[in-house]
């Protein structure tokens, strides 16, 4: 049987409130029929409000900060968020880790608001190409998942997304060994500290698109995507959330 696979693009900073809510209603039209996917659209924030999503789909924010109130300019809190319905929130992606200076310390305390909100993180980790090619992929997953999780007891409600840096909006994805290892190894990682970790969704991201889906969702541990450029389109978002229901139709 197992999981039921997830499909969630990654906006970023693209889609104004109409455009992104007559594409999540065009997305559920299309998808009436779906039962075996669940689909997270990740709106910017002016978009969060304007999400009118039913089960299986479901709204994510793209970042949060941790206080819940107070003299932060600029940033919005986890019950803001969840005041418009969302119910995912990611959390580390590479472009906050790396454009916007994101530190594991910060991840932490994101991580522990968007549960203790009860909404649920989408968790991404990955390495650079740097630190692929010197051999370090192993010990950056695990400091980035020991550091961002530290303190925090049941991961059950948590998303998981790999995502190598070199392989988001590259046009490269990584080949599906290097994704079954680096699936793995989360697994583990995670498995020494946590229970039940087979019930977690593991998911991969990095140039996903309509060709390669349906390869990279019968990759051993991949439980689904996080998508950001191939999201923005309707045809390709919804032939992968297709795809990913195809597939997973036949395993049941
Ligand atoms: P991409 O982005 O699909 O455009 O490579 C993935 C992501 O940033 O989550």
């Amino acid at each position: 049987m197992g999981k039921k696979p997830i499909v969630a693009g990654n906006w970023k900073m693209n889609k104004h409130p109409e455009e992104g809510s007559s594409f999540v209603d065009e997305m559920q039209d299309l998808l009436l029929d779906i039962k075996h996917v669940s689909v997270i659209f990740a709106p910017p924030f002016t978009g969060l409000f304007e999400m009118n999503v039913d089960p299986p789909f479901y709204v994510a924010a793209q970042n949060c900060h941790w206080e819940n109130s107070g003299a932060f300019t600029g940033e919005i809190s986890v019950s803001m968020i969840k005041d418009c319905g969302a119910k995912y929130v990611i959390i580390g992606h590479s472009e906050r880790r790396h454009i916007f200076q994101e530190s594991d310390d910060w991840i932490n305390k994101k991580l522990r608001s968007v549960q203790s909100s009860g909404l649920s993180p989408i968790f991404c980790v990955g390495e650079t190409i740097e630190q692929r090619e010197s051999e370090q992929t192993d010990k950056v997953l695990r400091s980035q998942l020991e550091k961002g999780l530290s303190g925090i007891n049941s991961i059950e409600d948590c998303v998981i997304a790999y995502e190598p840096v070199w392989a988001i909006g590259t046009g490269l994805t990584a080949n599906n060994k290097q994704i079954e290892l680096a699936h793995q190894t989360i697994r583990d990682i995670l498995s020494s500290n946590y229970k039940d970790v087979e019930d977690i969704h593991i998911l991969y991201g990095g140039s996903v698109n309509s060709s390669n889906a349906e390869d990279l969702i019968q990759v051993t541990g991949v439980d689904g995507f996080l998508i950001g450029g191939a999201s923005l389109d309707l045809k390709s978002f919804s032939s992968i959330a297709r795809t990913v229901e195809m597939v997973q139709e036949k395993k049941i």
